[in-house]
C-alpha cells in the first residue's frame, strides 16, 4: 500500500488512504502522517476498524496521550478515552480549541465515529493559520501583541432558566476544578513556525483590557477564523477517524440531528506549552492539570 493524501479544501483538510492505522505504523509512514497533519491541519481516515485500544495505540505513535479530560469522566474502564455522546449532552456546539484553559492543551485531537445520526451531526474544523494570514496588516499587528485568559468557568450563552437538572450537573462537573491560563493570541506552531490565532470559546478576556472591550476584539478576530473558506465541514460516516492539529485549529459540533444517537470516541495527544511570537510562554493563573496531561517536549 502507498500512502495517498488528497486535499479536501484549499485551506484545511485532507483525506488519507493507503495506510492501515489499526496496525503499528512504520517510522516513515508515521513521519508522513505527521507532516500531512502539519500541512493540512485536519486528516480524515476512512474504514479504520479501530477499537479503544488500537485507537489509543495509533495516537501514541505521535507522543503521549492525555487522560480523557481534566474534569469530565472517561469511557467506563478506559481512562484515556472521552465519550462524545449525544446522550451526555450536545455542549460542543460552540467554536473552541480543546482544553485551552490548561497550560499545555492537547497538541492534537482524534475523534472516531461509532454511532452516526442519519442526517446532521457534522463537525466543523477551522484553520486559525489561514485566519491569521487573512488579517489586514493593522489587525495582525494588534493581534501579535495580545494575550488572552482562557478559562473553563464562564457564563455560557444559555440562559439559566433554560438549563435543566442534567445540564446543571454536567456544568458542575465541567467546572469542578477552575482553570485560568494566559496564552498568546498569536501562537507559533512548534513544528512549522506557522502563526495562528489561538483563541476560541475558552478565551474570555484579553490581558490589560476590560471585559467588554476584550469581547469586541476577540469577536473581531474570531470572525476571521470562522470564515467559510477556512472551514472543513466533515460529514461523518461510521468507522472513520479524524485527527486535527489542536495547536492551530478550532472546531464546532453542529447540533442539527434532532437529538438522535451520535457517539464518537476522543483521544487527545499531550501538548506542549504554547509560545508567542516573541518566544514568551503561556502561564497558568489557577488550576493544576498534572492529573490530566504530561507536558510534551
Ligand atoms: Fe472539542
Amino acid at each position: 500500500m502507498t500512502l495517498e493524501i488528497t486535499k479536501i479544501t484549499a485551506n484545511i483538510g485532507a483525506r488519507v488512504s493507503g495506510v492501515d492505522i489499526s496496525r503499528p505504523l512504520g517510522p516513515e509512514t508515521a513521519a508522513a502522517v505527521r507532516e500531512a497533519l502539519s500541512t493540512h491541519k485536519a486528516l480524515v481516515f476512512d474504514d479504520v476498524n479501530l477499537d479503544d485500544d488500537s485507537h489509543q495505540a495509533f495516537v501514541r505513535t505521535f507522543g503521549e496521550v492525555t487522560t480523557a479530560h481534566p474534569t469530565v469522566s472517561s469511557v467506563d474502564g478506559v481512562p484515556n478515552v472521552l465519550p462524545v455522546d449525544s446522550e451526555r449532552g450536545r455542549a460542543a456546539n460552540h467554536w473552541h480549541t480543546d482544553v485551552t484553559f490548561v497550560l499545555n492543551p492537547p497538541q492534537a485531537t482524534t475523534l472516531r465515529s461509532i454511532t452516526v445520526p442519519p442526517y446532521g451531526g457534522e463537525t466543523l474544523i477551522a484553520s486559525s493559520a489561514a485566519a491569521y494570514r487573512q488579517l489586514p496588516e493593522p489587525l495582525r499587528r494588534l493581534a501579535d501583541g495580545l494575550w488572552a485568559e482562557h478559562t473553563n468557568d464562564y457564563d455560557y450563552a444559555v440562559a439559566d432558566e433554560e438549563v435543566d437538572e442534567r445540564q446543571a450537573a454536567q456544568r458542575a462537573q465541567f467546572t469542578s476544578i477552575t482553570y485560568r491560563t494566559v496564552h498568546p493570541v498569536v501562537r507559533v506552531h512548534p513544528l512549522t513556525g506557522e502563526r495562528g490565532l489561538f483563541i476560541g470559546g475558552f478565551a474570555q478576556r484579553l490581558v490589560g483590557l476590560p471585559p467588554a472591550e476584550s469581547r469586541r476584539i476577540l469577536d473581531l478576530l474570531q470572525a476571521y477564523v470562522t470564515r467559510p473558506e477556512n472551514i472543513l465541514r466533515h460529514r461523518w460516516s461510521p468507522n472513520q477517524l479524524v485527527i486535527f492539529d489542536n495547536r492551530i485549529t478550532q472546531h464546532y459540533a453542529i447540533d442539527n440531528y434532532d437529538g438522535l444517537p451520535r457517539r464518537l470516541h476522543r483521544v487527545t495527544l499531550a501538548g506542549d506549552v504554547p509560545v508567542g511570537i516573541e518566544g514568551k510562554e503561556s502561564y497558568s493563573i489557577q488550576g493544576d492539570a498534572s492529573h490530566y496531561t504530561p507536558v510534551a517536549a
